[in-house]
């Protein structure tokens, strides 16, 4: 059993050493998207700081870092659809390359509004790049441009991704069951 939540973890899905390589295969691709230019990483708080710490390793270029915040679940495991800006960013991003990094793709809301909020600041480009992705949960089109894994219609817990502020520590993905 996880804790009192009534849940018990399923299997790993996805261990740390495989979450390690791909962050360094994102990382390496960034920096040839990117090669002689500046990017600025955007942070999704609080589930991409693990994932986020793990790619910025790799990008072999000048790179600055800035953070967001939006309103999450809550003690559920189901999105509300309502995005709500909790901390904005600190610096301007007008006029560079933004790469947007997030822990999950669920329905794709979050992301759909983070990203026409930060194209209407004027940045050079904008990418997204998000640890999981979750196919099934999609009710918001949204196109990730860097992938780290794609897993089945399941709640995910571990490397940043809570269940309710819990488990975000855990060093490899699984799930709730
Ligand atoms: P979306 O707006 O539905 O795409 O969901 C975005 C946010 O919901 C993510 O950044 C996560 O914080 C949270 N989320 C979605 N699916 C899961 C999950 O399986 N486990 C933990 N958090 C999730
Ligand atoms: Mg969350």
């Amino acid at each position: 059993m996880a804790a009192d939540t009534g849940f018990s973890f399923g299997e790993v899905m996805i261990h740390e050493e495989q979450i390690l390589a791909r962050a360094a295969e994102i990382g390496k691709a960034i920096s040839e998207e990117f090669a002689n230019e500046e990017v600025l990483v955007v942070g999704i708080l609080k589930g991409a700081v693990l994932w986020l710490s793990d790619v910025i390793k790799h990008i072999d270029l000048d790179v600055h870092i800035d953070f967001m915040a939006v309103s999450s679940y809550g003690a559920s495991t189901k999105s509300s659809g309502v995005v709500r800006i909790v901390k904005d960013l600190d610096t301007s991003i007008e006029g560079k390359n933004v790469i947007i990094v997030e822990d999950i793709v669920d329905s794709g809301v979050t992301l759909n509004y983070l990203k026409s909020y930060l194209l209407g600041m004027g940045p050079k480009s904008l990418r997204i790049c998000a640890l999981l992705d979750k196919p099934a949960g999609r009710r918001a089109e949204i196109d990730v441009d860097y992938v780290g894994f794609t897993v089945d219609d399941r709640f995910i817990v571990g490397y940043g991704l809570d269940y309710n502020q819990r488990y975000r520590n855990l060093p490899y993905i699984t799930c709730l069951i």
